[in-house]
């Protein structure tokens, strides 16, 4: 499957091989990308797979930013995969940042914590982009951050700066969101409009229990709109570029 795309697109790897093929190449560089999907679909795995990939294969640091976990959680979820975040951390290739701690109001070890407050988190990132280098951003999730907002202009508002300050800054980013239903990808009204790319996943439960992911937009990227085959395996994420995603059974 080949299509044409934008000149002067620099890609870089999602960390999955059938998703890059999908995209043509991978995800524009420095653009934000949107991946969401329901609970356990998948997202925080993509999220870190493109973080790995980065690191070990394109020698591009990269930080991650956790509301809905803690690190030891996400660190130890990880090792499932085979990847080691804590020697990645160790070599200053990674910075993972706790955002639950401050959430749940629990005190934290970690060395960079942070709470929901836009303007904070977006010091600390900007400040640890310059002294890892880093050139890939995992937000997991805006959710998280909306959710500590009472009022809705408000939270837009926020979700907005945040968006527009990665989009400056010269990383590629990921922002994950959790979708209530099916179609609705912008729960707060504005996630599927102010990035880049929106990536969706679906997940089914019943009998056959199946994974799908699709893309639902990339500026500048000419791409299948097509649902796939998404596996979550034991060496992390798969996507099937070339198979045909059969009807969902509805149980
Ligand atoms: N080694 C593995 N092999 C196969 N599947 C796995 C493995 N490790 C985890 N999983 C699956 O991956 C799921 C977790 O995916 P992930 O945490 O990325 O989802 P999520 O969309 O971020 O979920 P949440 O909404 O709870 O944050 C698990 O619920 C499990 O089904
Ligand atoms: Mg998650």
């Amino acid at each position: 499957m080949e299509f044409a795309q934008a000149p002067n697109l620099p890609r870089v790897t999602s960390g999955m091989k059938g998703l890059d093929i999908i995209l043509g190449g991978g995800y524009p560089k420095e653009r934000n990308i949107l991946v969401a999907g329901p609970a356990g679909a998948g997202k925080s795995t993509i999220g870190l797979a493109f973080l790995v990939a980065g690191i070990i294969e394109q020698d591009e640091p990269g930080i991650y930013v956790s509301f809905d976990e803690t690190l030891d959680n996400v660190r130890n979820d990880a090792l499932s995969y085979g990847w080691d975040l804590k020697s990645l951390e160790d070599q200053n290739l990674l910075a993972m940042i706790d955002g639950f701690s401050p959430r749940a109001g629990i005190s934290s070890d970690e060395k960079y914590v942070c709470s929901i407050e836009i303007d904070e988190m977006i010091n600390l990132l900007i400040n640890l982009i310059d002294s890892i280098g880093a050139e890939r951003v995992v937000v997991d999730s805006i959710t998280a951050i909306a959710v500590g907002i009472d009022d809705e202009v408000t939270q837009r508002k926020e979700i907005l700066k945040l968006s527009a300050v990665m989009s400056a800054l010269t990383c590629t980013t990921i922002m994950v969101s959790e979708m209530r239903t099916q179609d609705e990808v912008s729960t707060m009204g504005v996630e599927e409009f102010m990035t880049q790319g929106v990536i969706t996943l679906r997940y089914q439960f019943g009998q056959s229990g199946r994974r799908s992911i699709q893309v639902r937009k990339m500026r500048g990227v000419k791409h299948s709109l097509k649902e796939r085959p998404f596996l979550i395996t034991d060496q992390g994420p798969q996507v099937y570029p070339d198979e045909e995603l059969y009807e969902f059974k509805s149980n």
